[in-house]
């Protein structure tokens, strides 16, 4: 009879407990990106993506820049970290995106999402 009343409710708690380590682990990996948070963190980006009409750095002879301005935030932040886990090679991006953390880059996506497509002067 004991175990007849208690297995259901240590199912419960089994399935209980379960579902918060999923809820954890979903919300670990959906990280959620904050504009103004990201406003705060692109001073360095700024410098190479947003001069000499949004595609060239100010070292034209040097750097193609491509426009972020825009562009959808999943997408920067698949390459941010495709930089930061080598996938893609580019050295000072790689260096960049390295000291950036999950939360970071979604910031970031966020806000060159929002953007406009003005390079700022
Ligand atoms: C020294 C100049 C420089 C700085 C500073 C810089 N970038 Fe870049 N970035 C580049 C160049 C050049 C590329 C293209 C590299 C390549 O060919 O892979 C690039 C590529 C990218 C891409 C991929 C764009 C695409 O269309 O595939 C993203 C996203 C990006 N940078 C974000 C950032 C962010 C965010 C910062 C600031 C935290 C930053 N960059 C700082 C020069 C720079």
């Amino acid at each position: 009879m004991a175990l007849k009343t208690l297995a259901p409710a240590m199912m419960k708690k089994v399935l209980f407990l379960a579902s918060l380590m999923l809820a954890a682990s979903a919300h670990a990996q959906n990280v959620v990106g904050n504009a103004a948070e990201g406003a705060k963190l692109v001073a360095t980006c700024q410098g190479c993506h947003n001069m000499g009409g949004g595609y060239r750095s100010s070292f034209p002879e040097i750097f193609a820049v491509p426009m972020i301005n825009g562009q959808n935030a999943q997408y920067i932040v698949d390459a941010l970290k495709e930089y930061k886990n080598g996938n893609r090679r580019f050295p000072t991006m790689r260096a960049i995106a390295a000291s950036l953390t999950d939360q970071q880059m979604a910031d970031i996506a966020a806000y060159y999402a929002t953007a406009k497509g003005q390079p700022i002067k």
